[in-house]
């Protein structure tokens, strides 16, 4: 009797184990608490405020014994926050290093967990790949080659030793004149769900603890890309010259259902997918700031969502809660917000945190709560195993930047580039043609290639990154020997060519900056396409962009229409379709207006007058 009773439970325990992988392919967090409980036991509160703070590298490097006296457990690099010692493979490992050195002196030498926006490739750095933004992988369809991305980003970023990359960011943008829709892979929650997912799957990896995997952050929760549109900043916010329209870090104005229906959905596969980290949106929900919002970060998130993670904030998003520090501060940590990325008032956040806690206004099981989540991932990626090395992996060096890497990129462009127009079979081009005539602002630019997040935080035109191939280039190394390839950037000199092509789009940009109220071409590219048009040659236009374009002034001028949104480092891609090599697939992630006075405009937004230039899904082929 005794023994079947024992054989029933070892059965149960089996299936619920096997129920369990099937619905999440990745260990629970929460399966470490053993471990993580027994370590919390042993943390003074100061040592446990340290875990939940997070400055910026150079400004805590920058003031010796910080890291031991704040017990820094997570250190960042923002957008434009490089090593002292220049950008490059070596000294970005060097600074890796240093920092963990730095936390070892600390009394329990819990290692740092090390933050990064390596948003496409890991970005930051000179000389790694550059993939191409979510907004175009969206138009891969392609969920098996955003997972590969992942898994290469995260090669990468673990060559320099870093761990923690702030993505993929799981927004759905509804209206395009937000400067971050191209973080989004698409303004539709169901694409959004499934690349999502395989976005957390590629960084992460299933088992958090290979040495290769990187923690993935699902941001900005909830609703970042449903903000109205505003020409004021948001209260609390520094007010942006008067009248210039503003979308990011707006309110979203929605009733819980179409709030949880477009905006949760990414969350929620991330969730499945094991993601150890969120970060919470700047902006507010029906008037709350989402970092405040204890239905949003508690209640929905961790409860319902069973979320086992941590929450990181954004970028000094809990100084915007109040002008009140400490008040700030106190609703921020209580709505459930578990780390504070507080680059330059890390030691503010850390003395307000320990007063709230000593005053009783910050209850002792919200702090323990915040650590354990922190701590189970640092447990769960083997962080605390004390054999594990404490310095970068240094023979990882080699696949930085690699052919293989940048093979797969040149794979992602081909595949994400969308053919939307093609007359007379002008497209594909023959490699044999007598000569090509190549223009625009953007032919051979490799910085407007890879818009923002590049290197610098806005991005920026020219050799912005070495490696990779402009337009130009890849162009000029596709065809024969025979063809002659000539370039000017406004098109002028094109006569006697056998087509034109017109490289044409939006300069680099990032959050803030990014927003515009017109999307209308500038005065340069349409010039430029006027002036192939009238050497009396068929024209092929591109747009290299972070969103669609109001293209009504070219259209009429153009044979042939190709957009490649934010393609990267791997210019070939581009010419793999225009020459034929690859029948191109890609079809629209986000709706392409005919006129600015249509916006917002996507499949999904109410009403009956869904009559965009080109539809969500369009796509043509040879
Ligand atoms: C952005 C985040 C980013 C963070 C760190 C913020 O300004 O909103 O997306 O992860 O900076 O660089």
């Amino acid at each position: 009797m005794k023994k079947a009773c024992t054989y029933a439970v070892a059965t149960c325990l089996f299936l619920i184990l096997i129920l369990f992988s099937a619905c999440s392919p990745t260990r629970r967090l929460s399966s470490f608490d053993p471990q993580v409980n027994e370590f919390l036991e042993r943390m003074t509160l100061e040592e446990k405020i340290g875990q939940m703070t997070q400055p910026e590298q150079d400004l805590v490097l920058g003031n010796p014994g910080d890291m031991q006296k704040y017990f820094i457990g997570s250190v960042l690099s923002g957008g434009n926050s490089d090593p002292a010692d220049g950008n490059s493979l070596e000294a970005w490992t060097d600074l890796y290093d240093k920092v963990q050195a730095e936390a070892m002196k600390t009394r329990l030498a819990i290692p740092v967990l090390y933050g990064i926006d390596a948003v496409h490739g890991h970005s930051n750095v000179l000389g790694s790949v550059i993939f191409p933004h979510n907004i175009a992988l969206g138009c891969t369809r392609d969920a098996d080659l955003v997972e590969k991305i992942g898994r290469a980003t995260a090669i990468e970023v673990r060559a320099t030793g870093i761990q923690w990359t702030f993505g993929p960011c799981v927004t759905v943008p509804q209206d395009i004149r937000w400067g971050r829709t191209y973080e989004g892979f698409s303004e539709d929650p169901t694409l959004v769900r499934g690349l999502g997912k395989a976005a957390v799957l590629g960084l992460q990896g299933t088992d958090l603890s290979n040495p290769l995997s990187i923690l993935a952050c699902a941001k900005h929760y909830v609703g970042d890309g449903g903000t109205a549109a505003a020409t004021a900043a948001p209260p609390g916010f520094p007010q942006s010259k008067a009248g210039r329209l503003r979308l990011d870090q707006g309110d979203t104005k929605l009733d819980e259902a179409a709030l949880r229906r477009v905006h949760l959905q990414g969350y929620i596969t991330a969730i499945q997918a094991g993601v150890g980290s969120i970060m919470p949106s700047y902006s507010t929900w029906n008037g709350v700031r989402c970092s405040a919002s204890k239905r949003l970060l508690t209640e929905i998130l961790k409860e319902e969502l069973g979320f086992e993670g941590f929450l990181i904030s954004d970028y000094n998003a809990i100084d915007q809660i109040d002008p009140d520090y400490k008040k700030a501060v106190r609703i921020s940590i209580n709505a459930g917000m578990d780390m504070a990325m507080a680059p330059n008032t890390y030691r503010e956040f850390f003395n307000t945190l320990k007063e709230l806690v000593e005053e009783g206004k910050v209850p002792m099981s919200r702090i323990d709560d915040a650590v354990k989540r922190i701590l189970r991932v640092k447990f769960a990626m083997g962080l605390m195993d004390p054999d594990r090395p404490r310095t970068a992996d240094r023979t990882l060096h080699k696949d930085f930047g690699s052919k293989e890497h940048r093979s797969l990129a040149r794979e992602a462009v081909r595949k994400s580039v969308v053919l939307l127009k093609n007359e007379n079979q002008t497209l594909p081009i023959s490699k044999k043609a007598t000569r090509i005539h190549v223009s625009g602002k953007s032919a051979d630019n490799i910085g407007n290639q890879c818009g923002g997040w590049t290197i610098l935080w806005q991005g920026r035109s020219g050799e912005v990154t070495p490696g990779g191939t402009t337009i130009l280039q890849a162009v000029k190394a596709a065809v024969s020997q025979d063809t002659e390839v000539t370039y000017s950037r406004d098109g002028t000199g094109a006569e006697g060519a056998a087509l034109g092509i017109v490289v044409i789009g939006e300069l680099p940009y990032a959050e803030g900056i990014g927003d515009r109220a017109d999307l209308s071409l500038d005065d340069e590219d349409i010039t430029a396409v006027n002036n192939i048009k009238s050497a009396g040659i068929p024209v092929v236009v591109l747009v290299i962009s972070g969103r669609p374009l109001i293209v009504n002034d070219i259209l009429p001028q153009t044979d042939a229409l190709l957009v490649s949104f934010l393609p990267g480092t791997e210019g070939r891609g581009i010419a793999d379709v225009l020459f034929g090599d690859y029948n191109p697939t890609g079809r629209l992630s986000f709706s392409w207006p005919k006129s600015m006075d249509q916006l917002p405009l996507n499949r999904n937004s109410p009403g009956a007058e869904y009559d965009p230039l080109y539809p969500f899904g369009y796509g043509l082929t040879y």
